[in-house]
């Protein structure tokens, strides 16, 4: 059974770490504005494991319009736990906080190996493949969302 709760930033190390910052100091788990009241962290629980996070940051990308936008990051599930609907269902999660908030538009900087999972959920790319140093190929990708 799974189920997806509220965790605290540190919380989200776990599973930021082994999966996107492996090798690297623990520090580099850490994103600016992690603690903001406005970020959200959310960890996705199997059999009362933690196997799943992902973060939602109030924040406005200003090559989009409009004020209500969200940033989703740090999206990561363990890898024995990959490719079993967690990230889907995290995702989705994303989606309906955000739309509770009055979202109107997510964005994020998706890993180019990522692309097809955020594609499968309808995100769209925008512009051309850019590298983010020390972390790869990204695309940024985005969404608009219907309000509630
Ligand atoms: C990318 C990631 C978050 C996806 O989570 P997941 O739990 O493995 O994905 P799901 O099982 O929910 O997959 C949903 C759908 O996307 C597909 N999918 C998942 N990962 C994929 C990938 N990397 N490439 C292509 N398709 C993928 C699944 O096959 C599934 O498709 P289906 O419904 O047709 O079967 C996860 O694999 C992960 O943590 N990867 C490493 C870190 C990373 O890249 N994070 C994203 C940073 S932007």
């Amino acid at each position: 059974m799974e189920i997806i709760k509220n965790i605290s930033s540190l919380e989200t190390y776990e599973v930021r770490q082994p999966v996107l910052r492996a090798g690297k100091p623990i520090e580099s788990c850490q994103f600016d504005g992690d603690d903001l009241p406005t970020t959200k962290h959310f960890g996705i629980y199997n059999d009362e494991k933690l196997v799943g996070v992902v973060s939602v940051f109030n924040k406005i990308n200003n090559i989009f319009k409009g004020p209500n936008q969200f940033q989703i990051r740090g999206m990561a599930i363990l890898s024995e736990y990959q490719k079993r609907g967690f990230g889907e269902k995290l995702l989705h999660h994303c989606e309906v906080f955000i739309k509770s908030q009055n979202g109107t538009l997510i964005w994020f900087n998706a890993r180019e190996s990522a692309v097809s999972f955020y594609e499968k959920s309808n995100y769209n790319k925008v512009g051309a493949l850019f590298s983010i140093p020390e972390i790869g190929p990204h695309y940024l990708m985005k969404k608009e969302i219907d309000p509630l």
